[in-house]
């Protein structure tokens, strides 16, 4: 974890960084799942020092399918906002604050189920433990869980909307994707602009951190 009193990051090579993050993955894989359900675990994906890193809530039925986060139709919202707000995708880096898909058989379908606080409090080592490593920017947390994960507090997502600092790094709050796809169709349009101004704002923010003193 990033050093509380100084502020001091990790300062190892990008190579030592990568096996290092290889080996907190591994390591978090082999524990298995702590939430019911899940099987897989699917890791963060992209660059190491990015200029942003997005969290979400945890992978769904494609994510598990896939091993990769955001690949399903909040990844396919995230992906079209992010291009709309001069963010590729590639350049970021995309990981959840619970590792496995948790979920409920309803006949043949694998139906989501939101992480508690305990289960996502569980995971929080090795969500820690990879942004130490990846060192991005600044980091996004996209809707309540993962607000609940880097803050280690409850908070309510449209109030918290905006510039945050978690532990000395900074931050900023949105919606999750996948709350805009459950919006009501005659108001989502309007969701939708707000995310991506919201992103357009994250760019922006991260630019001016990338900034030499
Ligand atoms: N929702 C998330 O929070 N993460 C994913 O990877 C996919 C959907």
């Amino acid at each position: 974890m990033a050093d509380e009193t100084t502020g001091d990051h990790d300062r190892r090579s990008p190579d030592d960084r990568a096996a290092a993050l290889a080996g907190l993955d591994a390591h978090g894989a082999a524990e298995g799942s702590h939430v019911p359900g899940g099987t897989r675990a699917v890791f963060g994906e992209g660059p190491l020092d990015p200029p942003v890193a997005f969290v979400g809530e945890q992978p769904g039925d494609h994510e598990d399918l896939e091993r990769r986060p955001f690949v399903g139709p909040a990844g396919r919202l995230l992906d079209r906002a992010l291009g709309e707000a001069g963010l590729a995708r590639e350049d970021c880096y995309l990981t959840n604050a619970v590792k496995h898909f948790k979920y409920e058989m309803r006949g043949k379908r694998r139906i989501h189920q939101r992480p508690t606080a305990g289960e996502v409090r569980h995971y929080r080592w090795w969500l820690e433990g990879e942004l130490d490593l990846v060192r991005p920017r600044l980091v996004v947390a996209l809707g309540a869980t993962a607000l609940l994960a880097l803050s280690g507090r409850v908070l309510p997502v449209l109030r918290s909307r905006g510039p945050a600092e978690w532990h000395g790094r900074p931050g900023w709050v949105t919606v999750h994707p996948s709350s805009i796809l459950r919006t009501p169709a005659e108001v989502r349009p309007a969701a939708y602009a707000a995310f991506v101004r919201d992103l357009a704002a994250v760019r922006e923010r991260a630019e001016a951190l990338g900034e030499p003193r």
